[in-house]
């Protein structure tokens, strides 16, 4: 495990963006307790259905807003109030902006002094999503959507939970780069290969034979920020969009996420759409695994002994650094590596992919 610091990324411990913090259906369950960017918070869903993440500590005496599921407020379900929340010891109550906004036994105004902060929250594609800033700024842009999440032919993915692992999220990143790895791990060598990178959006196209399905394989990658990463590809006809999302938990500890969306023949998908579904994400996770196995028993890679015909991995990261600093140094180092990027050693995609339209609508949250 390295840190930040030791990758030498920028001034800040952890990347400003959006980032996955839960899968929606587990905030249905009831508020939770979370750990990222090295902080507690409390999650919870507000009646009105609104995602709501709070520091965790309450200020009058530290207690975690979420942790506990024992006292007599929350067994009584009387804990979230509209879309504010009672501290489980004396019951002050925090609304969604981090104010207290009642406190039972107190006459005249709740002490300002009391406020947590208070992070942007979105549902987006099953998942809930907060804005990281160390800064504490708000949104830049928008967390990243697939337009297809809302097509009735299309079978919405539920989260593979991939658990923590003991590696930056800079090593998963170094995929978009690793033209040289599709070979070897994959059993996919690419073809053609190129990155571009677009302000706070970094883009992989690539193809080539895949040996498992024994069919060209086209794929468009692109990560908004550093976290999420969405891919739409297609195996010799058949087209699924793949999601994997990665959160730093501490300074070098990363929670991973892995998802497929896939194209049914029905509307709405019937039950045998579903389970073709299912058993694809199964097999994207399945290659995905590969990655994620070198990533658990690796050694940090502070620098990457990067050969002239290795993929741009010093790029990418410098790239990944634009995070790391203060929103107004980023503009400049976005400005900088804005563009193409290719490689000596292979062609651009065939253009036919961009004629086809391929690519229509996607980076959103641009
Ligand atoms: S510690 Fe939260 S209300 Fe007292
Ligand atoms: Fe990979």
């Amino acid at each position: 495990m390295a840190t930040s610091a030791e990758y030498g990324l920028g001034p800040q411990a952890f990347p400003r963006g959006w980032f996955i913090v839960a899968e929606s259906s587990e905030l249905d369950q009831g508020p939770m307790a979370v750990r990222y960017f090295g902080q507690d918070f409390a999650l919870y869903r507000g009646e009105s259905g609104t995602p709501v993440m709070l520091d965790a500590y309450c200020a009058h005496m530290g207690t975690h807003l979420t942790a506990g599921r024992s006292a007599m407020i929350v067994r009584n379900g009387q804990q979230i109030e509209g879309d504010s929340i009672r501290c489980p010891y004396h019951a002050w109550r925090y609304g969604p902006d981090g104010h207290v906004n009642d406190i039972p036994y107190h006459d005249g105004p709740c002490p300002k002094s009391a406020s947590i902060r208070s992070y942007p929250v979105r549902d987006v594609m099953g998942c809930v999503m907060m804005w990281f800033d160390p800064e504490g700024g708000e949104p830049e842009f928008e967390p990243p959507f697939v337009k297809e999440w809302d097509d009735p032919q299309y079978v919405r993915w539920q989260l593979d939970h991939l658990g923590v692992i003991n590696i930056h999220t800079l090593e998963v990143l170094d995929n978009m780069a690793d033209a040289r790895h599709l070979g070897p791990t994959h059993g996919a060598p690419c073809e053609y290969f190129e990155n571009e990178m677009r302000n706070h959006v970094v883009i992989q196209r690539q193809g080539g034979h895949i040996q498992i399905y024994d069919a060209h394989l086209h794929s468009v990658t692109w990560y908004t920020g550093m976290g999420i990463l969405l891919s739409k590809q297609n195996f010799g006809g058949t087209l699924i969009f793949e999601l994997i999302a990665n959160t730093p938990v501490e300074d070098g500890v990363t929670k991973a996420w892995h998802a497929a969306l896939v194209r049914g023949q029905n509307v709405p998908p019937s039950e045998e759409d579903i389970v073709i579904a299912k058993a694809s994400q199964a097999s994207a996770l399945e290659a995905f695994a590969t990655d994620f196995e070198i990533w658990k028993t690796k050694r940090s890679a502070l620098k990457v002994m990067q050969l002239k015909n290795d993929g741009p991995f010093n790029t990418v990261r410098k790239w990944a650094g634009q995070f790391y600093m203060p929103r107004e140094e980023a503009k400049a180092r976005q400005q900088e590596l804005n563009g193409m990027h290719l490689m000596k050693d292979f062609p651009r995609p065939d253009s036919k992919w961009q004629e086809e339209g391929f690519e229509d609508g996607l980076f959103s949250g641009q």
